[in-house]
């Protein structure tokens, strides 16, 4: 039977776009769940249009986490993805999907990580440093910002004369080719 994903964004939701979409074209899960901390999200409209229910919850409905697993609960989510989310997982929410809840993070953790670096905050970071090489992580959401089990890794080049937008830019790009293939194998394999 189909796994129903939830997807949890913030912002724009590229991302939960592509995954909404690879989806439609598979038996082995649906996304049939999109859930804001942001009115003004953009994901809102993304979901509206490609027909996926959504719902924004206030901080305090987040920190507290029983309402948001209220509603994962009656959409029967089997498996939550986390792309481009900016606030901490309540513990409550972690316990109740455990090895079921991942998030992606546009750098190569342990570095670039943490409270604060998140979309191009990271890229300006990478930049500053002077690295050769970023990437994506895909990763076990836990209670601490981008922490938690590290699933997988993919590298790109960080090029000279790169700009924190040409640099997202390819971030991006390894994010969309890897992000719903790997949601793909971890549904695979839960029993
Ligand atoms: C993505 O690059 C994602 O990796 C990043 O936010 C972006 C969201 O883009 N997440 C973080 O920085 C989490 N710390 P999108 O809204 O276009 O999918």
């Amino acid at each position: 039977m189909a796994i129903n994903i939830a997807i949890l964004a913030s912002g724009n939701g590229t991302n939960a776009e592509n995954i909404i979409r690879y989806f439609r074209e598979k038996d082995t899960a649906r996304v049939a769940l999109v859930l804001t901390n942001r009115q003004t999200a953009f994901v809102l409209e993304r979901a509206a249009r490609l027909g996926v229910p959504a719902f924004c919850f206030s901080k305090e409905e987040w920190a507290d986490g029983r309402p948001v697993l209220d509603v994962l609960r009656a959409h029967d989510i089997g498996f939550v993805v986390l792309a481009g989310f900016l606030l901490r997982i309540p513990a409550s929410l972690i316990q109740a999907y455990p090895h079921r809840m991942v998030n992606i993070h546009p750098a190569l953790l342990p570095k670039f990580g943490g409270k604060g670096m998140y979309g191009d905050h990271v890229h300006r970071a990478v930049l500053a440093a002077g690295e050769v090489e970023s990437g994506i992580t895909i990763h076990y959401t836990d209670e601490h910002y981008d922490e938690g089990t590290v699933i997988c890794q993919y590298r790109c080049p960080v090029l000279p004369g790169d700009t924190p937008e040409t640099l997202a830019a390819r971030v991006h790009q390894l994010e969309y080719a890897h992000y719903p293939q790997v949601v793909e194998q971890l549904v695979q394999g839960l029993s």
